[in-house]
Formats: C-alpha cells, structure tokens, sequence
C-alpha cells in the first residue's frame, strides 16, 4: 500500500492506495468521529462493493443511500433525497458520510456533508479510475445546474480516501479511457517526464497491468495534492487542473449530461486547448500531435460534436466559473508539461479552434 498526504495544515488527509484495501476496516474506523454513518453508493456500484464497506463499519450506527446512475443526477433533487435520509434517520452533527462510487457519487455526497447541519465529515472510497486520480482529491463537490456543469457546489475536504485499484476490474473500458483522459492531463499540465512514460505504457494501461494502474494512480494523486495544497481554493495555481475543461463542460451541457463522459469531453477539450495554444504559436505543432495521439491510443475522443455550432461553444463557455469581470480566460499550454492560466488570447484564433476541422457527427 501507497499512502500520500493532502497538506492543508490541520485539515490534512491521507491517500491510501493499494490492492484488497477494501476489508481493511481500521484504515476506515479512525477517520470517523461519532457513531452515525451514511454510506452513499448507486444501483451499480452498491451490489458490487457495499457489502465490503458496509463489513468495514461493523460496530457503528449505519445508514445507506443508493442513488440513481449516471451525470443526469447529479442535481439538487438527487441532493435532496440524502438530506432525507439523514433526517428520517436522525443523524447528528457527528455523522459521518462516507462516498463509495466514481466522481459522481463523491462529488454530490461531499456537497451533502458540506452542507448537512452546516457541514460534517466525510471520507472517500473512489471507485472509477477518474475518481482514484482526481474527483476525490481536493475537495471539490457539488451538483450540476441544467444552465451550467459544478455551478452549485462547495469546497469540503474529505478526512480520508481510500483507493482499492481492484475496484477497477469490474469497471468497463470507456470508463477506464475517460479516466485516462485526466491522467493524461496531469502530464500535459506539470509532468512531460509523466506525458513520456504514458506514451510507453498507454497498452499496459489499457490491459489494466496492475503495476502501471497503481503507478499512474500514484503520480496523479501526488500532483493533484502538490497543487491543492499550494491553492486549496483555486485562486491561482489550481485552475491548471481545469485544463480542457472549460471547452469539455460546455459539450456535456450541451449534448445533454452524461452523453459524452466527463473524461471523453476534457480530452477532445485538452485537444481543443492545445491547438489553441499552437495557433498561438506557444506550443509545438509536434507536441499537439502527440497528445491527439496518446488521447486516440487511450481510445478517447478529440473532435468536438459537429452539432455544435460557435456560438454554442462561446455561450456556454461564458458561465465558465474561470470567469472574471466578464472576461473568459482559459488554461492553455506554454509547452509540454508547462500550462498556464490567461484571458490573453485572439478571438480569431479561438474561433478557429472552436471551428476545429473534422468535427465528430
Ligand atoms: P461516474 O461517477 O458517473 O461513474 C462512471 C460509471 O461507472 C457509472 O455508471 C458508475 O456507476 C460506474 N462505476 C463506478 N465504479 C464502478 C466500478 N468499480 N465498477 C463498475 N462500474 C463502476 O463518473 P466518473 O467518471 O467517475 O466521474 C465523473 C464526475 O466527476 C463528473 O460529474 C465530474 O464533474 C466529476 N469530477 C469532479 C472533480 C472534482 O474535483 N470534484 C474532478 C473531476 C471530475
Ligand atoms: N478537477 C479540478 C480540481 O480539482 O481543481
């Protein structure tokens, strides 16, 4: 087992990441203050793991909630029905609710103890790969509005999380792309030396080599902690790990939540970033070829839609939450491994991205 620490001084948290770490209940039991716990799962991933977890609280008051599956909940009535449950079982202000599912579960259970009573613990235990290397670092959470992606949210940091790579055998290959896709982020925002070893082990990956999951796991985790820790509340550093994002939210939103995946949409957006950048003359045409190659390798996508018109794009691109004043700025890359944050950008360049050639159907 890996552990890495999340610094934020008392509010510090550990990463727990290894093989069978489901079943290891003292890993969960010293994170948890009282006695009440509400474990959220959903329809799919409560027969699979709940059993486990729910064997690691022996001993405690225990509550769970099974959520419907998919992007399209994650919304302020999906919210509500937890609220519900930790009222009709009279939980205290010293529950502790416990995520057990991929980023869509994590992220609306973390806004749920974020807010319950005015906030109470919780822990993570992420079960989708976009889950182990981003969502359940960082305490980011909360729910989606139909105008706009994560509008309606809270900071709350969880008091541990808890990754078991062998929850990643029963999670189909799409899902495991799109968690390539943040993976792959991580080497393109801070780590050429990490995009390198992705180009080198993109099949092992992608035949689930346990020893290369545990690695690429391990090194996203310690660059997502590096940066939340030195920007817990994204007023600089931290917009990097929205690399892609601002284009990929505006595609979920307007094809619909849960079309495309989250991950398929923040690569054919990092793809979009790059381009940009390159139009821009910052970044090597070479360098945006080997990321639309490692991206296509991971069998993800990166083109946008071809319903998807400018104006769209530009629409739902200015309630992105990078917004200032008005101005939309954009995480773009200086070079491999080196991205910044800037609203100085041409308007004739972004349309021609926003135009890209070879859109999808
Ligand atoms: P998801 O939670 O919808 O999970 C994907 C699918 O896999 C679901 O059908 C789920 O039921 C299923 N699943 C989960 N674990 C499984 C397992 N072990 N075996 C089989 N099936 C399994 O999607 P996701 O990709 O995990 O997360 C995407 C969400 O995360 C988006 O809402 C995105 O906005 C959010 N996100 C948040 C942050 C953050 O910092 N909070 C960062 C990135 C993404
Ligand atoms: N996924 C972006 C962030 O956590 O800041």
């Amino acid at each position: 087992m890996n552990t890495l620490t999340v610094d934020l001084g008392t509010r510090s948290y550990r990463i727990y990441i290894g093989q069978s770490l489901l079943g290891k209940a003292e890993l969960l039991q010293k994170y948890i203050t009282g006695k009440q716990v509400m474990v959220v799962s959903n329809e799919t991933v409560a027969p699979l793991y709940l059993k486990d977890v729910l064997g690691m609280l022996a001993g405690f008051e225990t509550a769970t909630v099974i959520l419907p599956d998919g992007e399209q909940y994650k919304n302020l009535d999906t919210l509500n029905t937890i609220f519900s449950a930790l009222l009709e079982n009279r939980f205290n202000r010293d529950c502790t609710l416990v995520a057990l599912g991929g980023g869509v579960v994590g992220d609306i259970t973390g806004f749920a103890a974020a807010s319950y009573q005015r906030g109470v613990s919780f822990l993570q235990i992420p079960t989708t790969l976009l889950a182990q290397v981003d969502s359940s670092v960082g305490g980011k959470t909360g729910v989606n509005h139909p105008q706009g992606k994560n509008m309606i949210g809270a900071f709350h940091q969880p008091r541990c999380v808890l990754i078991d790579t062998n929850t990643l055998d029963t999670l189909d290959d799409r899902q495991l792309a799109a968690g390539l896709a943040e993976v792959i982020k991580y080497g393109l925002i801070h780590d050429a030396g990490f995009f390198a070893w992705l180009e080198a082990n993109m099949d092992a990956l992608k035949a689930r080599d346990k020893q290369a999951l545990a690695y690429a796991i391990e090194r996203s985790c310690t660059i997502k902690a590096e940066i939340v820790a030195a920007d817990e509340r994204e007023n600089g550093k931290r917009a990097l790990l929205n690399l892609g994002h601002t284009f990929g939210h505006a595609i979920e939103t307007c094809t619909g939540y849960g079309s495309w995946l989250h991950g398929e949409a923040v690569a054919t957006g990092m793809l979009m970033a790059a381009d940009l950048s390159a139009r821009h003359g910052w970044l090597q045409p070479e360098s945006v070829k080997r990321a639309e190659q490692l991206l296509q390798l991971a069998g993800l996508p990166t083109t946008p839609p071809d319903s998807m018109s400018e104006a769209q794009f530009r629409e739902l691109m200015s309630i992105d939450k990078k917004v200032i004043g008005g101005k939309l700025r954009l995480v773009l890359l200086k070079n491999m491994g080196e991205a910044i944050v800037t609203g100085d950008f041409r308007q004739d360049l972004l349309s021609e991205t926003l135009n890209m050639a070879g859109k999808n159907a």
